[in-house]
This record gives structure tokens, sequence and C-alpha cells, in this order.
């Protein structure tokens, strides 16, 4: 049977829906290549040759056509009248009709089993999902697209960046503000140990710097324990410059002053320590009832 359409239309029209819906996939960047002359040169004349090839099936169809009988020769015949484009519509639009329905009769078990074409639909959509298929795998293969990890890598990326700018963009805490906060004392005791532990232990029992587990305080210049201490990490001690203000000197921001403040309240409120540096200033126990001492 002759093809509905020839090849060197068939062919080229393929390749240019592949080509659209890379295009469409990856961007004009990517797909340069496609535009070089050596491959529209090869794309002539790979068409060129299709033509070639399909005038060769033209005439091996004629000669085929002589060595027929009649019935044989009218079936053929009927099957393939007309050119190219009524080939394909005939094609497009073939309906089963009840009266020309195929069977075939088993015999011994009396079932007729009916053995038709597909509906052409059918076979369409068929042929769409194979072409599909080869699409997305390649995709998958060869491109970000549709490639689960390529896209979380994506997505990872995009929230850094806008963790970073909400970052640098918030308004910082303050003095004014500053709480204690449960949630932070983790966070805080990380950055204590980075920036404080060399001084006062990583678990604040105190080294050059005092104990910070205790209840006694050289530096009261908050009637809150929380403010106070947030206030000597941003201001820095007025007494000792070896504790300096990491806050003003902008070596710490206010959200991690938050962070290491919090965490050493909790570590001054849970009154676990029972070793450490001795005991450093005035023993407070309510600090509501405080003078403060230096401002
Ligand atoms: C280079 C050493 C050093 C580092 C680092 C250091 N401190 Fe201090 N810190 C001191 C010294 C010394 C004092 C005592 C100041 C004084 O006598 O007034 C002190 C005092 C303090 C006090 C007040 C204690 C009191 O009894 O008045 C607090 C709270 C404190 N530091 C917290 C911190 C935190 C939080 C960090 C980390 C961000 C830190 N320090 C980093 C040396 C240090």
């Amino acid at each position: 049977m002759r093809t509905k359409v020839p090849f060197f239309i068939n062919i080229p029209i393929i390749v240019s829906i592949i080509i659209f819906i890379f295009y469409i996939i990856l961007g004009i960047e990517n797909i340069k290549l496609i535009y070089h002359p050596i491959s529209i040169l090869f794309f002539f004349v790979i068409i060129i040759l299709l033509f070639v090839l399909d005038f060769i099936n033209e005439l091996i169809y004629r000669k085929k056509l002589k060595s027929l009988t009649d019935i044989e020769k009218k079936n053929i015949l009927d099957e393939n009248e007309g050119n190219y484009f009524y080939r394909l519509y005939k094609f497009f639009n073939y309906k089963t009709k009840i009266d020309n329905l195929k069977q075939i009769n088993h015999g011994f078990d009396d079932i007729i089993e009916l053995d038709n074409k597909l509906p052409i639909w059918w076979v369409h959509l068929f042929f769409f999902t194979i072409v599909i298929s080869v699409i997305y795998l390649c995709a998958y293969l060869f491109t970000d697209f549709s490639n689960p990890y390529q896209e979380y890598q994506i997505a990872y990326q995009e929230q850094l960046k806008n963790i970073e700018k909400f970052e640098k963009t918030m308004p910082q805490i303050t003095i004014e503000n500053a709480t204690f906060n449960n949630h932070l004392i983790d966070s805080g005791k990380v950055l204590f140990e980075e920036n404080c532990a060399t001084c006062h232990n990583s678990d604040g029992s105190g080294n050059i710097g005092p104990n910070l587990t205790d209840d006694y305080w050289i530096n009261i210049i908050e009637k809150d324990l929380f403010k106070n201490i947030f206030s000597i990490v941003w201001n820095g001690s007025k007494n000792n410059p070896t504790m300096r203000a990491f806050g003003k000197n902008g070596e710490l921001k206010g959200n991690d002053i938050q962070k290491i403040s919090s965490y050493v309240y909790f570590i001054n409120t849970k009154n676990v320590s029972t070793s450490g540096k001795s005991p450093e200033g005035k023993k407070i126990i309510n600090w509501n009832s405080v003078s403060i001492i230096k401002k």
C-alpha cells in the first residue's frame, strides 16, 4: 500500500514539530545550532533524498500492480485511489461499516470474534503518546525541564536568595523590643559558642569573662534580666573593654543578639550550674527592685 503523505512532506513536518517543542522547552538560546548553515543544508539534502525515495516507492508500486490478479488489483486500486491528499482524507475519515465487519469464526465453540481496524483516532492517540514520551524522556535527560532533582535545586536556590533578601531588609531587633524567646535558644547556643565561648566558656560558666550562670552581676544597666543581657552584648562593658560592644561595633546584628541573649537568659535562669567561676558583682534575686548602677 502506498503512503498517504509522501515522505518528503511527512518527515520535515515531524522534524519541525520536534524542533518547535524543543524551542519551547529550551528557549531560543540553546537551539542556535539548528540555525547553523550546515544544519539547514543537511535538512535540505535529507528532503531531496526523501523525494527520491518516494519516487522509487511509486515505481515499485506500479511494477507490483502488473503482477497481480484482477481482483487483487481492484482491491489495491480502491484503497489507493486518488492523490496523496485524497488518501489522507480517506485515512482520517475511515469508519467501520457494520456490513463489512470482518469476523473470525472459531468454529468449534461458535464464538465469533470481530477483527476490524482500530478506530483511527485511537491509532493516532497511540502514536501521539509515543512521540510525547520520547520528547519527555529527552527533556528529562538533557534539560532542567521536568527533572525533579533539577527543579528542586532551582527552587531551593531561589528560596535561599529570598531568605537572604528578607534578612537584609528585615528590621533588626533593638533593645526596645527585644524579648526572651524559647525558640531561639538552640540557634543562640550555636552563636554563643562561636562568639562568646572563648571568654565565657561554652556552657557560660566563665573564664576570662564572668560566670553567666550565677545570680551575681557586675553590670546592671536594665531593670530586666533579659534586657540587661541584651544591653551588655549591644553596648559592651563600661568598666572593662575586654567585653566589647558586639552590637554597636557591628559585629553582631540585633536578631543574632536576641538569639544569644535568649540562650544566656536560659542558662542563667535554669540554675543548674553549681561549679564555674566564683561570683563577681552584686547578687540579684528580684530584678524589678534593682537600682541601675550605670547607664
Ligand atoms: C574577649 C573576651 C570576651 C568575649 C569574646 C565576650 N565576653 Fe562577655 N565579658 C567579658 C568580660 C571580661 C566581662 C566582664 C566585664 C566587666 O567586668 O564589666 C564580660 C561580661 C559579660 C556580661 C556581663 C556579666 C556581668 O556580670 O556583668 C555578659 C552578659 C556577657 N559578657 C555576655 C557575653 C556574650 C553573650 C558574648 C558573646 C557575644 C561575650 N560576652 C563575649 C569578656 C568577653
